[in-house]
């Protein structure tokens, strides 16, 4: 990677490593609860506006920024105060750590798209999965039994993330993105017309089109959305910024933020009308009220879903292991992506190979899953999640917004939108990026550290403090470790 620049092969293949990086888990459960409990057909609004001025609005930051300077995050904040490269290796670590949880949980789906061929989960998925798969227990003395079989899919994600990042850009993602992308829509396409075939699918579906218009005065729904997009979207993790830097001179950049954009809430839009349809199908057959079946994450993949497939009858052995191969493969894609940032800016800095980076962030990255495939793996994943969600990730976009906004000249950005792109970037942009996003953000994060430091227990509290130490530590490491590559202390030219 330091010594050759790659570059993406066409703009398709760009668009859909795109896409792929941002449709993930965020993407199929955590938005129909998102919706649900924020105003249902209402909700959309500020989905919208929270899409546009702020979603659209920073990934045409992280394209400007990548496709200017063509090299990783760490070097272009070093060039443009190198008082800044720990910021950027803050914001890589927090990638690298949200990548080795992230794993575990696509390592989860990847037991249960082999359990759904025979819906081995029984009559109560709840019970096995926190006790046969997860062997979970609620104390963090766990920490030292491995679960065999999550351990095995956890290392098997690794082994599949490895093998598809140490290739070249174009073999390696590009090909997979290629290939993953129109199978799961295709996937998707099936399990949302198969969905709206079932009884009590409209019970669901019409929750999406109902609205309360209550909810949108509520600055929790506006948070909400404006939450929903950046996890969506992936903001802030520098992966558009990564994959622009592979852009070719004669991108067109803001017609392919809008596509992106697009496809990715088109996508999360769509396949929220077959969970709820999924969802309604289960409050009509088994009386269960609807409220109490939309829940977020892995308590609706891994416990509502099969409980609906258990009541599914022959279909479900079609529909279930379609389920959990759509999130599988949506998790991947989003996996590579987390990936590729944290190994460019590791190559570029230390001269390494693509390869030999890859191998390195992967074997450190699969010892720290290992801490989540123990008892207290969901304990610890919940902890990890909450706080580099909400504490970290949202803080490193907060510092970047300052960073482009203010501290660099943020003209040349809309220089270089205006210059690729059939679309002209107007004044307006300026002001988002400068006064709006950070209040927009600095709001979202408050409320995160409130809800968290307010619901977290001792044991959570203590794990967030140790991670704070090793966020500080780690970055300014880093920093501090000398450039093996020659060209990274050099000035880029940046008229
Ligand atoms: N946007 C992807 C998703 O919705 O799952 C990828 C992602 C977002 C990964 C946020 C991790 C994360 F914390």
């Amino acid at each position: 990677m330091a010594s050759e620049k790659s570059v993406w092969d066409s703009n398709i293949v760009f668009i859909l490593a795109m896409i792929g990086s941002a449709v993930g888990l965020g993407n199929i459960w955590r938005f129909p609860n998102v919706l649900y409990s924020n105003g249902g057909g209402s909700f959309m609004i500020p989905y919208i506006v929270s899409l546009f001025l702020l979603g659209i609005s920073f990934v045409l930051v992280e394209y400007a920024v990548g496709f200017k300077f063509k090299t990783s995050l760490s070097k272009i904040f070093f060039t443009i105060k190198s008082g800044l490269e720990p910021v950027a290796w803050f914001i890589i670590f927090v990638v690298f750590l949200i990548t080795t949880y992230y794993v575990c949980v696509v390592g989860w789906d990847l037991i249960y798209v082999v359990l759904s061929f025979t819906k081995a989960w029984g009559s109560n998925p709840d019970l096995f999965f926190t006790n046969d798969v997860l062997h979970a227990s609620d104390s963090l003395s766990g920490i030292f039994t491995i679960v065999p079989w999550v351990f095995i899919s956890v290392l098997a994600i690794w082994v599949a993330a490895w093998s598809i990042i140490q290739k070249d850009l174009n073999a390696g993602i590009g090909k997979v993105s290629k290939i993953l992308l129109p199978i799961l829509l295709i996937i998707v396409i099936i399990i949302v017309a198969f969905s709206l075939t079932l009884s009590g699918a409209s019970i669901g579906y019409t929750q999406i089109f109902t609205p309360d218009w209550g909810a949108l005065t509520n600055l929790n729904v506006w948070l909400a959305a404006f939450g929903q997009i950046v996890f969506s979207l992936s903001l802030g993790m520098s992966i558009a910024l990564t994959y622009a830097s592979y852009l070719p001179e004669s991108a067109k950049l803001t017609n392919n933020a809008l596509i992106v954009a697009f496809s990715n809430s088109g996508f999360e839009v769509f396949n929220a009308i077959g969970i709820f349809s999924i969802l309604g199908f289960m409050t009509l057959t088994s009386g269960i009220p609807f409220n109490e079946l939309v829940t977020e994450g892995t308590g609706l993949a891994f416990v509502v879903f099969p409980k609906a497939f258990n009541i599914m009858g022959s279909w479900a052995s079609v529909i279930g292991p379609l389920f959990f191969l759509c999130i599988l493969f949506a998790g991947i894609t989003s996996v590579m992506a987390l990936l590729e940032v944290v190994c460019f800016s590791i190559s570029e800095k230390f001269n390494y190979s693509r390869k030999k980076s890859a191998t390195v962030v992967c074997v450190v990255g699969f010892c720290i899953s290992c801490l989540f495939t123990t008892s207290a793996g969901s304990l610890l994943l919940g902890i990890f999640d909450a706080f580099l969600n909400n504490f970290a990730l949202l803080f490193g976009v907060l510092l970047e917004c300052i960073i482009f906004g203010w501290i660099y000249n943020f003209d040349k950005l809309v220089e270089v939108l205006n210059n690729h792109s059939t679309i002209q970037m107007d004044p307006f942009w300026k002001i988002i990026i400068k006064y709006i996003l950070p209040i927009c953000i600095f709001g979202l994060w408050a409320q995160g550290v409130y809800n968290t430091i307010l619901t977290g227990d001792s044991v959570s509290h203590m794990v967030m403090l140790a991670l704070t130490v090793v966020l500080i530590v780690v970055p300014i490491i880093f920093t501090l470790l000398p450039a093996k590559n020659e060209n990274y202390y050099k000035p880029i030219e940046d008229d």
